[in-house]
């Protein structure tokens, strides 16, 4: 009898200094938000030009252990915009260990040239191509959901991170050698590495699943509506 009672005493005990601790590790959890005094600014700093791309300060001080100067005021001002005047802050100074690329080189931190998706984000919106023929649409979300690639996949070899690069490296192309030869080539150089009937559908069956023409077009220009009341799932 007696043995029970202390047991049961002491269990009890155990549960109220359990749910103490755990209000403790709650009251303490609530001290510890985020002190932007210790760790720099909370809000992320955001580019947009020529391509956006974002940097957290908490990721790199209260996570990674980094201390604010390792990086101000050697590598960027404690100033929002400094870097971008500088006219060099690309991926190409970063190979070469400047800006990001001090610690972004496979050693310190990931390399920048793998997983472009950590700091820059997809469009939202599909991408047409309009030069020479009206039009051909691309979807980010297609491939990165439906198709499960990564960034990479694409903006290593293939495409320029930036709307419009294969169109200007075509213009200056068309009507150049066989008409034929040419049309292979300009598929197979870009949405044809996949295309190809293998790694999706073939660009050789399905012209019109990306060559939306000019109906598609103007359709798209119209907006969304359009588009839900012809049954396509966008997403
Ligand atoms: C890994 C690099 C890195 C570390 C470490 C770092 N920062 Fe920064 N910080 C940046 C970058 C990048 C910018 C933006 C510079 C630019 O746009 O040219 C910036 C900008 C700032 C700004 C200006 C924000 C604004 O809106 O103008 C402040 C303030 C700042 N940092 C404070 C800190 C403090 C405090 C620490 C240490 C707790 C710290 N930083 C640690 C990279 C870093
Ligand atoms: C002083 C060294 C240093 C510099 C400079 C630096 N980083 Fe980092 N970064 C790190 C370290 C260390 C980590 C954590 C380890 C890792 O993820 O490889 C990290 C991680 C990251 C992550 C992943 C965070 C996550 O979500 O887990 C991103 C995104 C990132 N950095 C972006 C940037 C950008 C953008 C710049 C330039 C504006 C930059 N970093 C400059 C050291 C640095
Ligand atoms: C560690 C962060 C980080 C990673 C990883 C990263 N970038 Fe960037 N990138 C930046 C920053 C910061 C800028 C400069 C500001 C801007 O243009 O938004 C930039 C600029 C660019 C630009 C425009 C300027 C230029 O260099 O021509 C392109 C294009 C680009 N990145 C492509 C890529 C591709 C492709 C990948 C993956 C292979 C990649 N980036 C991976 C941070 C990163
Ligand atoms: C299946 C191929 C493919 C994949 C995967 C892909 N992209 Fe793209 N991306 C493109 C094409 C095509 C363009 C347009 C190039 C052109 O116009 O020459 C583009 C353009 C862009 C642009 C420029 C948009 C503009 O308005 O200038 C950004 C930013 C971008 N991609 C980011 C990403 C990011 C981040 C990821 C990974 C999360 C990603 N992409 C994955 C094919 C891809
Ligand atoms: C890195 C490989 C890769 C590249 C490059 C690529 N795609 Fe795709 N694409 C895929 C995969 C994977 C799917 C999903 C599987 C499928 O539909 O065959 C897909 C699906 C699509 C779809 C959706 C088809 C449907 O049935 O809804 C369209 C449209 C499309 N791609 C257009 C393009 C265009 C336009 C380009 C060039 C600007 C391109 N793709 C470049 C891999 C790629
Ligand atoms: C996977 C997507 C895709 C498929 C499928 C596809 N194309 Fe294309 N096509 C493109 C892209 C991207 C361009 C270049 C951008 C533009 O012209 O707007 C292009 C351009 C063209 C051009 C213009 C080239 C020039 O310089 O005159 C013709 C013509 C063309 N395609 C015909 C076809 C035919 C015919 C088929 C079917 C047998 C086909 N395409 C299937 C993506 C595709």
């Amino acid at each position: 009898m007696n043995t029970n009672k202390a047991s049961t005493v002491s269990l009890l005990a155990l549960t109220a200094f359990l749910a103490a601790s755990l209000l403790l590790a709650n009251t303490s959890m609530a001290e510890e938000a985020y002190d932007a005094d210790q760790f720099g600014p909370e809000e992320p700093i955001v580019w947009t030009t020529p391509t956006k791309a974002t940097f957290t300060h908490k990721t790199h001080t209260m996570d990674a252990g980094l201390a604010c100067d390792a990086c101000h005021d050697e590598i960027f001002a404690m100033e929002q915009g400094a870097t971008e005047k500088e006219g060099d802050f690309t991926m190409t100074s970063f190979k070469a260990g400047k800006y990001c690329g001090t610690c972004h080189d496979g050693n310190t931190a990931f390399d920048a040239a793998s997983q472009c998706g950590s700091c820059h984000s997809a469009p939202e919106t599909p991408i047409i191509f309009t030069y020479p023929v009206k039009a051909v649409s691309f979807e980010h979300s297609i491939h990165l959901n439906k198709g499960g690639l990564a960034c990479e996949t694409c903006h290593k070899d293939v495409f320029a991170m930036k709307k419009g690069a294969i169109e200007e490296a075509e213009q200056s192309n068309t009507g150049s050698e066989n008409k034929r030869e040419y049309l292979e080539k300009l598929h197979n150089k870009y949405c044809g590495t996949c295309h190809d009937s293998s790694k999706a559908f073939g660009y050789l069956t399905r012209c019109t699943v990306c060559h939306i023409g000019v109906k598609g077009y103007d359709s798209l220009q119209g907006g969304e509506q359009k588009n839900k009341e012809h049954g396509e799932s966008k997403h």
